[in-house]
Formats: structure tokens, C-alpha cells, sequence
């Protein structure tokens, strides 16, 4: 991608931010978010609860999961075994040893934690933490360069998950974005039969993933193309896909609401670059509810950047939404 092309992406990125900025209400933003400190860590992309609803459990920079305890965060589980030079909170270098959880997600039957490891691939953990066991780390003979997401099928025993790229790994995820690499990977992990198969191919920077309530699609964000796809698993458009929603911004993780809905976490230009200066564009974290369709239901967002700078993941539960993201110290809190 050359630089006009970046400026006119930055250029429309930005119209459509400030149009999506008049629809909101200033009283009801994010800047309200409570945080939750993190001690000695930074980056909580991820948040899960078990299904004893107990947590929130968050992967962090070092290659930690973390469990919040009411009072304290406890160390959960780890993705690797080579761990004893992995103290520092960030530190991409070494991210292939020390490991990088980033989508978790309970099996609500057997209370197994599956982790989708941007560098060691699909591993799962018993209900009581330590070291994951991996699942899946080639496809085809070939490794898998960054596993982002997951979601699961507890009926149907089927993990659906993402490689975001077979060719970056996750530090090198902004040369990514700008190359317009479009080598990401929706697939398929039975467990019965541990096969592994690829549902869509050819996505631009694959990233959250969630299914919907009656499990009949499964959504995919494609990051850099700043839209999600729906691809169906049941139904007369089975095995097809299709546009679900076009955003106003870098869409990163979704997860779904016990309505059914989906929350959005939309990452602006600037937030991918790192600039701290708020007037380029405008906006910082913004979180953004959509119907079962992928109409637009409600937009949050953090104008001035006060509290949450950087939002990869919205989750619901309680009346909260819990916010994580790639960069910040903490995790925030929403009451909804
Ligand atoms: C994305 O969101 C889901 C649902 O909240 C969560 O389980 C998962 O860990 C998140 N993934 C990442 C990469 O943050």
C-alpha cells in the first residue's frame, strides 16, 4: 500500500467516524469505565468467564492467563513451558517463546478453557489452570502464524478459530494491515475426530470470531477490509457466506450477549499507528452493539480518550461490559 492510499483510507476512516460521533450521546459514553489494574502486567485482549461465572480470566503481554479473584489477579495458566526468562510485561521479542493467549473461551460441559495462542496455536486447559496442552499448531504441514480467536460449539463439539495471517506473525501485525495481506483463515477444529479444515480462506487480517445464538452462522471480522462476514452453518445458505456489517473503523474482537446481540470493539487509524496525540482523528475506543441482523443498535465510545484508549474486546455480563485491549494496563469496566 502506498501513502495516498493511506491517506485516503485515513481520510474516509475519518468521515465516517465523525458521522458515527454525531449519532452519540456525550452523557453516555465510555469515559464513565471504572478499571481494574493490572500488578506488573499490560496488554488484557481477552476476557472469559467460567461457566461457574466466575473470573473474568485475561490473557496477558507476558503470556499469562490471569484470574480475577474478587480482590487479586491469580496466575491461572500458562501456553508454554519455556518460561523462565518471560518477566517483562511487554515484550514482542520473545513472544514466540513465553506465548501470547489471546482468544479464550470455556467449554460450558466439561469446564475446559481453550486458548488460542498467537504463536503456539489452539491448546486447552483443565478447569484448574497450569500448562495448556496443545491442539492444533499446523494446518496441512504448515504452522499456524497467529491464532487470534475462538469460539465454540458445545452441541456439536466444534471449535471455530482464527489465523489471522500465514504469513505475519502478531508482532508485526501493522505491517500486516498496511501490506493488505489477505492470507487470514476461518477454520474448523472438531474435537471428536481432530480434524482441522479451512470454512473461509483469503481474509484480510481475520480476527474475532462468535457465533450466533441458534449456533445457524458464525461471524468472522476482517479487520482490515473494516467489515464482518457471516458464514452459515445451517440453513438453505449453508456452507455460503456473506456481508454481515461494513463499520466505521478497524473492527477487532466480538462476542455475542445473552440476547443475542454482538459487541463490536472498533480500533481508529490512530490507535493502529500509537499516536497518543487525540486530534488526529477524533476518537479513541468506541464499542458498538449490533442486532442479530448487523444493524446498528447502540454506539459507546471514549471521544477524548479520558479513560480507555484502545478497546480490542467488548464482553456482557452482569449489566457490565468488561473492556480489554491489546495495550492498556487494566481492564475496564462499563455499567450498562
Ligand atoms: C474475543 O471475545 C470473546 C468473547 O468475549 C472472548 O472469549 C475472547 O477471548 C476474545 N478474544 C480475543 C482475542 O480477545
Amino acid at each position: 500500500m502506498n501513502a495516498s492510499t493511506l491517506l485516503l483510507i485515513i481520510s474516509a476512516t475519518t468521515a465516517l467516524i465523525v458521522s458515527v460521533n454525531l449519532a452519540v450521546d456525550p452523557q453516555n459514553g465510555l469515559p464513565k469505565s471504572e478499571v481494574m489494574q493490572l500488578k506488573g502486567a499490560v496488554g488484557p485482549e481477552s476476557i472469559a468467564f467460567d461457566r461457574n461465572g466466575e473470573g473474568p480470566y485475561t490473557g496477558v503481554g507476558d503470556g499469562r492467563i490471569l484470574k480475577w479473584q474478587g480482590s487479586y489477579w491469580d496466575d491461572f495458566a500458562v501456553t508454554s513451558s519455556q518460561r523462565k526468562n518471560c518477566t517483562r510485561p511487554f515484550a514482542p521479542e520473545t513472544e514466540h517463546v513465553c506465548g501470547r493467549p489471546l482468544g479464550l473461551q470455556f467449554d460450558k460441559k466439561t469446564g475446559d478453557l481453550y486458548i488460542a495462542d498467537a504463536y503456539l496455536g489452539l491448546q486447552v486447559v483443565g478447569p484448574k489452570g497450569g500448562l495448556a496442552t496443545p491442539l492444533v499448531q499446523k494446518f496441512q504441514g504448515k504452522p499456524l502464524i497467529f491464532t487470534n480467536d475462538i469460539d465454540i460449539d458445545d452441541h456439536d463439539d466444534v471449535i471455530y478459530f482464527t489465523d489471522t495471517s500465514t504469513k505475519y506473525q502478531r508482532r508485526q501485525y501493522f505491517t500486516s494491515l498496511l501490506s493488505g495481506d489477505s492470507t487470514g483463515r476461518l477454520m474448523k477444529y472438531t474435537k471428536s475426530t481432530k480434524e482441522v479444515t479451512v470454512l473461509l480462506g483469503g481474509l484480510a487480517f481475520a480476527n474475532g470470531v462468535a457465533l450466533s445464538k441458534d449456533h445457524s452462522f458464525v461471524l468472522v471480522v476482517e479487520t482490515s477490509n473494516s467489515r464482518i462476514l457471516r458464514y452459515w452453518l445451517k440453513g438453505p445458505y449453508k456452507g455460503k457466506h456473506d456481508t454481515f456489517a461494513e463499520l466505521p473503523g478497524f473492527p477487532d474482537n466480538i462476542s455475542i450477549n445473552s440476547k443475542g446481540e454482538f459487541w463490536v470493539a472498533l480500533q481508529s487509524f490512530a490507535q493502529l499507528l500509537s499516536i497518543s496525540d487525540s486530534d488526529l482523528l477524533g476518537v479513541h475506543a468506541a464499542a458498538m452493539k449490533l442486532s442479530e441482523d448487523g444493524r446498528v443498535l447502540e454506539v459507546l465510545e471514549d471521544v477524548e480518550g479520558k479513560t480507555l484508549r484502545s478497546i480490542s474486546e467488548v464482553h456482557e455480563k452482569n449489566g457490565k461490559l468488561w473492556i480489554g485491549s491489546v495495550v492498556m494496563p487494566f481492564l475496564g469496566v462499563y455499567r450498562l
